[in-house]
């Protein structure tokens, strides 16, 4: 008997986008390690669809929000509210399985993995196959479409009557996904290569594939361009769009001016773990108050 069959992963293309209507909400934040208010009654919210940047000077705790929203830190007080639940204080693989992924602003990659590896380990977030079902190959399923079968027509054949298990269902399907996800951030020439061999601009870009491969509706990349030259920049800019196209809200911490200009929709200005300034990326760029937290400031120029 066929047991049962799995959906595609949902894909966050078919969520609609209001302008509107709010995707996150960070509510009177405060974080503190020890002596050190990293955070400070800090508010704000991420709309649905928007590219919002969080940009301040160094040690104004872009990366400590970010921490806060994934769950590597509970905040010391406050909320922050997700597509309508409360994550505060959950674990960071349940704030994945909710939609929020990120990248570190120190590249952290499986090195030893090929690049396509790394992508699909992002995959497993959204498989649902448990370890033994893997071991053991059980949870057969039957009346897959062709591309979910063996390539092999013997094996295909095969397949067709004896089912196939869940386990290489999702195996393949991850593998289609994570080549697609390299093909979409422009690295899959180097798939098969260890992600530890790779060129740098070419392992920014592999966080990326593999925080989209955990199939997010918030993207949260910390200086995804630090270390980029000009063109590189204007690439990374081009994705960041890319993303957003996909149906994806996108939270982006960025040093550079012109690149945070260029791609986001509104931006929010932290300076001291407080919140300075907030608003649409013109008017942001003349407050006097976010010209004075950058004075001295080399990226701001
Ligand atoms: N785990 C920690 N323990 C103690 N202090 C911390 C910790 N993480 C961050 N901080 C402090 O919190 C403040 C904010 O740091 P955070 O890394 O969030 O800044 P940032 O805005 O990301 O800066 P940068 O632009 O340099 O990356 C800093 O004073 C930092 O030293
Ligand atoms: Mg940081």
């Amino acid at each position: 008997m066929p047991e049962q069959t799995i959906p595609e992963s949902t894909s966050v293309q078919d969520a609609p986008i209001s302008d509107s209507e709010v995707l996150l909400t960070v509510d009177h934040v405060t974080l503190r390690f020890g002596g050190v208010v990293a955070l400070n009654d800090v508010d704000f919210e991420i709309r649905t669809g928007e590219i919002l940047g969080l940009i301040g000077p160094n040690g104004a705790g872009k990366t400590t929000c970010f921490n806060a929203m994934t769950g590597v830190y509970k905040p010391t007080s406050g909320s922050i509210t997700f597509d309508g639940t409360q994550i505060a204080g959950s674990k960071p693989h349940q704030i994945t399985a909710l939609g929020i992924a990120r990248t570190f602003q120190n590249i952290r990659l499986f090195p030893e993995m090929s690049a396509l590896e790394n992508v699909m380990v992002g995959c497993d977030a959204r498989n649902k196959t448990s370890v033994l079902g893997a071991l053991f190959r059980m949870y057969r399923i039957w009346g897959l479409p062709e591309e979910d079968l063996p390539r092999n027509p013997v094996r295909r054949a095969l397949a067709k009557v004896i089912g196939v298990s869940r386990h290489e269902v999702e195996e393949r399907r991850s593998r289609r996904k994570s080549w697609e996800l390299l093909r979409f951030v422009g690295i899959a020439d180097r798939a098969d290569e260890l992600s530890r061999n790779l060129p740098y601009g070419y392992q920014r870009r592999l966080e990326i594939a593999r925080a989209l491969a955990t199939d997010p509706k918030l993207l949260c990349l910390d200086e995804p361009a630090a270390g980029f030259n000009p063109a590189e920049k204007e690439d990374l800019m081009g994705l960041i769009r890319r993303i957003r196209d996909r149906g994806l809200t996108v939270l982006l911490i960025e040093h550079d001016m012109r690149l945070v200009m260029g791609v986001t929709d509104r931006i929010v200005v932290l300076e001291f773990g407080s919140k300075i300034a907030e608003g649409a990326p013109a008017v942001v760029a003349r407050d006097p108050k976010v010209i004075a937290a950058y004075l001295g400031e080399p990226d701001a120029a």
